[in-house]
This record gives C-alpha cells, structure tokens and sequence, in this order.
C-alpha cells in the first residue's frame, strides 16, 4: 500500500504548502464528482419510462419518490430538465475548481520562490563558495516550476480518483457483483504498471540532477565568453554543454518510452473488460437493455477515466524530482545558514582585535593562530603572497566568516554576539572586481538606498564621487549622473567601474573600510587617484588596505606581512625597509625595478 501511503505524505506536503485553500479545492473536486454520476444515473429513470413498476431498477424508484415527494410529475420533459440542471451546475462547479486550483498554483510558485530567495539570502559565505553557478537560477525558476507542475497533476489525479470512485459508486448501486470485479480487475492492473511508475519517479529526480549541472555548465560558458574566445577553447566547453544536454535529452526520451508502454497497455485492457462485462450481462444473465446501457456508460467511462489517471500519475512522476529537490535544497539552503548574534552593533567604536584566531575552508587552515589589534581610526596595510590568507583576513574583518578557533573582538565584544546586519551596515567593502549593478550611476552609487532626485541626496552622492574621482567620467556620460550602467546601459572600464565601487562604500561612510586589492587591476594614475581617496579618509575611520603595490600601504600606520595565514612581521613602513633582513624589505627591493 506504498502507493497510499505516498498520497497521504504528498497530501500532507501540499497541504502544508497551501493550506486551507487545498481542503477547499478537494471539497469542490468531490463536489464534481457527486453532480457527474447524479447526472448519468437519470437516464436510468429515463430509459425505464416504459417499463412497469415492477420491472424498474433500484435507482429509478428512488427518483419517482423523491420527485412524488416534491410534488413533481416524472416525465421525460421533467427528467431531461434535472439533467440538464444538474449538468450546468457541474459546469459551474468545475469552473470554481479550475480557478481555484490556478490561484493555489500561482501563490505556490510565489510562495516557494520567495522563501528560496529568503534562505539564499541567509546562507553562510562559505557555503555560496560551494555552490554551482546556476544551482540557484534553477532552482528557483524550473524546478519551482516542476514542483507546482506536480501539485497539479496531484490534483488531477485526486478529481480523476474521486470520479472514477463515484462512477463505481454508481454502477455499484446497479450491480455491485460485476463492479466489484471490475474494480478488482483495475486494481490488479495498477499493481502490473507500478514497476513501470517507480522507474519513471527515478529517471524524473536523475532530470532534476542533470538539469542543474547542464545549467551551470551553460551558465559558466556564457560569462565566460572573452576568455574562451581568445584562448580557442569555446568549441570544447560549448561541446561539454551540448553533451550534458544530450544526456537530459535521453532521459527524457526514456520517460516518454515508459509513458507511452503504459499508454499502449491500458486501452486493449479496459476494451477487453468491457466486452467480458456485456458477455456476462447480456449473453449469460439475459438482464434488461436499460441496466446494461447505464451500468456499461458508467464502466466505460470509469475506465476511460482510469487511463487518464496512469497519464496522470505518470505526469505528476515525472515531476515529483521536482518537489524532492525543492524540499532537500531549502533544507540545505537553512542548514548552511549565516550564524547571528542578538545584540545590534549601533557605533563600531573601539579596536578590532583578533585574538588567537583560526580558520580553515577545509582541511588546511587559511589563517593560523593569528593575533592583530587594529586600533580605532588607523590604516592598516595587508601586504604578502598570492594564497598566504589577506582575503581570509578581510572575511572575518568584515564578519562574514566565522573563526573556527578564537575571536574576533569589536572591544570587548565578540562579533558572533552581534546581529550581522548590523555589523555588515558597518563596514564598507572594495574588491578587485567590482560589481556595478543594472541601475543609473546616481543609484549606483546609492546602493538603491535613497532618492537620488532629492537635493540632499544629490550632494552627497557628488561629493562621494568627487572623492572617488568620479566627476571627470561620469559628467562625459550621455546623461550624466542618470546615465544607466550595467546589463543594459553603459559599460564602463575596469577602472571606472572600481572608482564608482569606491564612491559607493564613500557614500555609505561606514566607520570600518575594507580594500582588498582594490587598486591592483587599475592603471598608475587611476591607482594614485584613489590612493589620494583613501588618504584623505585616514583618521576619520580604520581602514584595512590590501595592496600589491607597496607604494599604496607606504602612508600605512601599521603594516602586517601575512605568509601561510601567520603574521611574520608588522611595524611601519620605514621600520620594516630599514631592517634589511625582512621579507618586506626584499619584497620592496623586488618591486624596486
Ligand atoms: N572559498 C574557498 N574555499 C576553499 N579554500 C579557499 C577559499 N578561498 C580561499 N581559499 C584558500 O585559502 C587560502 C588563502 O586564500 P586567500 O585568503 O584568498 O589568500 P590571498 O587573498 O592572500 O591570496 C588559499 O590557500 C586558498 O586556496
Ligand atoms: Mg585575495
């Protein structure tokens, strides 16, 4: 009785999904069910007319008293007419459902879109970094899609269910003998097929997989369209996506193999039946022609209805992988959730202090035991090689990892006991490659926060850019400030983008700033520009610089060299030259030309 138990646990899950409006839906459904086999059955009163008293069917009598009661005369204008009512309001009824059923639908897709988006907004930085471009895209666009696909179809299969049951009902009252073999008969056969829908539940989650990573693969292709372009390799990767589609392709094929054999079974089956039903009824019982007409509508379309079922349990299967994936990612998405603290951060007013701090991606620790006071209001310069922790060290600056060993202290105060919101609305953030978002460089540069046509707003965000050297660029666009970057507007250059990246994080003024190697991709003069920036914020907030350039860190008050995540040497930039033993003093002389 898996199958039952399946459709009490996918009950459960679509209720908990829809809630009230699912208990409703299957009331209607039922509803429908009840007025189609009333409507059938008055064309046994119909068709026995004629027939004596005696000779009239169980249904026929019933009906003759019940309109006896009523007062009305049992004629075949009268009868016709309730048929005719009760077949409008069929209509009516199931106009309701379909409604209802779309509304459902749609507020699902709605429903579940929104909380995957709000569980991706939660997820740990860490966690992101393991994610498959794409993974997210899909998830919210077909595999939502595929999930409300197979509530459908579960409430397809329920209506088609509930009438199949009220059909059987119905020739049950005319002769409940043949229906019950009927049904066990039907029920025989939904038993042979089931191997055949527990394939098709395995091939549909092996779609969900293969759809994710062919969308990635495709995903990661498009963006990365420059560089195989000049390096000659866009045939091979543009190849490895056209296989990972041919393999979804074949699975889906197989899908339609499977639905097209059950397909294929059902119909000689249920004609089969039927003839064995009149057989007995008529040849052997030598029963009324009336019952026989009523009793075999009934079967036939019972069975008709029955065919439409496997269809449509075939459909819901083949998108039931999109309910379990769904379900398993958000577990994962909340699973990997950002830790939070309780206490809002109101002034980052005090040292950073990192004391004792580890932390590791996996096996190996990118930061190893590592102590730094930054005071309050000092620049610090990060200086040391490709992969010795400088990113690592800005993440757990900026709250967005977590130390898997030691603190990271605001003063006293521990950052896991901070809402990380309120810490993250703290710190400014540039890295090498900035991001500028589909918007208007004023909006840019807001950060969507305020309206930039207010005039207050309007002087802040130019100053910022005056700051940022930003002026120049920006007053040459077509439309000046309102210009549209990103997607769809203007493509700036890799230093244009970075100085209004930085007159952003200028304009947010946050008391921690953080750059990351965010000059190392610019041009000498645009480097000094910005360099001039960050020199005229020193004082006013700490600021954590992150160059390659050792001219950049050269005003630092402190400077910290990092090698394998331990620092091997800090103290000032003439301190650290002046000893001709230090790393730094090579790394200058390297950089000495
Ligand atoms: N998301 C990540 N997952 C796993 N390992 C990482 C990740 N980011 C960085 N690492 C590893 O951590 C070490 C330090 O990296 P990083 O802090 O980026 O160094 P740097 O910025 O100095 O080049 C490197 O060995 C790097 O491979
Ligand atoms: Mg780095």
């Amino acid at each position: 009785m898996h199958l039952v138990q399946d459709y009490f646990r996918h009950m459960k899950l679509f209720y908990r999904h829809t809630g009230m409006n699912f208990v409703w839906l299957l009331a209607i459904v039922l509803l429908a069910g009840v007025t189609e086999v009333i409507g059938i059955a008055l064309l046994l009163p119909i068709l026995e007319l004629e027939s004596s008293s005696a000779e009239k069917s169980m249904v026929s009598k019933v009906i003759i008293d019940t309109f006896g009661t009523l007062g009305i005369e049992v004629s075949l204008i009268s009868l016709l007419a309730l048929i005719v009512l009760i077949f409008a309001l069929k209509g009516l009824i199931v106009f309701a459902r379909s409604i209802l059923a779309e509304l459902i639908v749609s507020s699902l897709i709605l429903k579940l879109q929104t909380q995957l988006i709000e569980s991706f907004s939660r997820i740990s930085y860490v966690y992101y970094a393991q994610l498959k471009t794409g993974t997210l895209t899909n998830l919210i666009f077909a595999e939502v899609d595929r999930f409300a696909r197979c509530f459908s179809k579960f409430v397809s299969v329920i209506a088609t269910s509930v009438t199949v049951g009220f059909y059987l009902a119905g020739a049950a009252v005319i002769r409940l003998d043949l229906t019950l073999g009927i049904t066990a008969a039907g029920i025989v056969a939904l038993f042979l097929f089931r191997f055949l829908v527990r394939q098709t539940q395995e091939l549909s989650v092996a779609v969900s997989a293969e759809n994710a990573l062919a969308h990635s693969s495709l995903i990661q292709t498009l963006q990365s369209f420059l560089y195989l372009r000049a390096s000659g390799a866009m045939t091979r990767m543009t190849g490895r996506v056209g296989e990972k589609l041919s393999t979804l392709i074949n699975l889906r094929i197989r899908i339609a193999k499977i639905s097209a054999i059950l397909q294929a079974i059902v119909e000689p089956f249920a004609v089969v039946l039927l003839a064995v039903l009149i057989i007995i009824q008529v040849e052997i019982e030598g029963r009324a022609i009336a019952e026989i007409v009523v009793l075999a509508l009934l079967c036939h379309r019972a069975f008709t209805r029955l065919m439409t079922i496997q269809q449509e349990v075939q459909r819901f299967n083949e998108s039931i992988g999109g309910v379990k994936t769904i379900e398993r990612e958000s577990q994962l998405l909340t699973d990997h959730g950002e830790a939070d603290g309780d206490e809002i951060l109101t002034h980052l007013s005090s040292d950073i202090i990192f004391n004792n701090v580890t932390f590791s991606y996996g096996q190996v620790p990118a930061i190893k035991s590592l102590n730094l006071t930054i005071p309050k209001n000092n620049t610090i310069g990060i200086v040391g090689e490709s992969g010795s922790g400088k990113s690592t060290l800005t993440l757990l600056l900026a709250g967005v990892i977590d130390p898997t060993d030691g603190t990271v202290l605001a003063g006293e105060q521990s950052y896991q006991d901070f809402k990380r919101q309120s810490l993250h609305e703290k710190v400014g953030y540039v890295t090498q490659d900035p991001v500028i978002f589909n918007g208007t460089v004023a909006e840019n540069i807001t950060m969507f926060a305020d309206d930039p046509t207010d005039p207050d707003v309007r002087d802040r965000i130019m100053a910022a850019a005056s700051a940022a050297h930003c002026t120049e660029f920006v007053t040459a666009l077509a439309d000046e400030f309102d210009t549209m970057l990103g997607e769809r507007g203007v493509n700036l250059s890799g230093g244009q983008k970075q100085r209004i990246a930085i007159a952003r994080e200028l304009y947010k003024d946050p008391p921690l700033m953080i750059l990351d190697e965010a000059t190392s991709a610019l041009d000498t003069e645009s480097e000094r520009a910005i360099q001039g920036s960050i020199e005229r914020m020193h004082g006013e907030r700490t600021i954590v610089v992150i160059a390659h350039r050792l001219s950049t860190v050269r005003r630092c008050d402190q400077i910290v060299v990092l090698s394998r995540g331990q620092i091997i040497e800090s103290g000032t930039f003439g301190a650290l030259v002046a000893d001709k033993s230090s790393q730094f003093h090579a790394l200058v002389e390297a950089q000495r030309l």
